[in-house]
């Protein structure tokens, strides 16, 4: 349940701490973060329901998720709108937009972009604990290595910063993803 400090699993994946701030990755479901404050949506530019994890974040909210996120849209690569999380379990869903890969340049700072403007809005709105899918890693064609190293030096640049987000969670669809992930990981902290 949002709200609730964030539970500690037992073999949930590789975990670091920098400063106040816990960084770790799982493999798992986006939608399924019952015990953290916000999930990231890698969203599209009209912040309409789409497929991968858009989709199934507007699936599992309900369409209240929608009518209150499209009309904040249209955005641009690398911005991040918060709104409420409807039927899921969090308390906010945080629509970021990530770049094409190969369109929207630079990509390694647009994708940072994502990660430093979702974590200022969770700051903002008082969300202890954020989740965040491979933002631009599915449909917008990131490879997963590239992203997951961007990902991770972003959070870890950011991590001195944080007054309020005490957990920042990677929830990784594939094993492979995973692995990428906690490499990028244990490199950057
Ligand atoms: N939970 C966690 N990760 C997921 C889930 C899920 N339920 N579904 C997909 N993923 C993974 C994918 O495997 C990929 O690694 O999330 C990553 C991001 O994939 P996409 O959702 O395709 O996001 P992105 O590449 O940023 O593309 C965004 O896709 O659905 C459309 O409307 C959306 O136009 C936007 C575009």
């Amino acid at each position: 349940m949002a709200g609730r400090p964030a539970r500690v699993l037992p073999g949930a994946g590789l975990r670091r701490t920098s400063g106040a701030a816990t960084v770790e990755c799982v493999r798992g479901d986006i939608t399924a973060q019952d015990d953290v404050d916000a999930v990231v949506n890698a969203a599209n530019a009209r912040l309409a329901p789409g497929g991968g994890v858009a989709g199934a974040i507007h699936r599992a909210a309900g369409p209240g998720l929608a009518e209150e996120a499209m009309p904040l849209g249209p955005m641009g690569p690398g911005e991040a709108v918060i709104t409420g999380g409807h039927g899921l379990p969090n308390r906010f869903v945080i629509h970021t937009l990530g770049p094409v890969y190969g369109q929207d340049r630079p990509e390694a700072e647009l994708l940072a972009r994502c990660y430093r403007t979702a974590l200022a809005l969770a700051e903002e709105n008082g969300a202890s604990s954020v989740a965040f899918p491979a933002i631009s890693t599915g449909i917008f064609g990131y490879p997963i290595e590239e992203a997951a190293e961007v990902a991770l030096q972003t959070v870890r640049d950011e991590a001195e910063g944080l007054r309020v987000v005490r957990l920042v969670r990677f929830v990784l669809f594939s094993e492979g993803d995973l692995r990428a992930h906690e490499r990028a990981l244990s490199e950057a902290f």
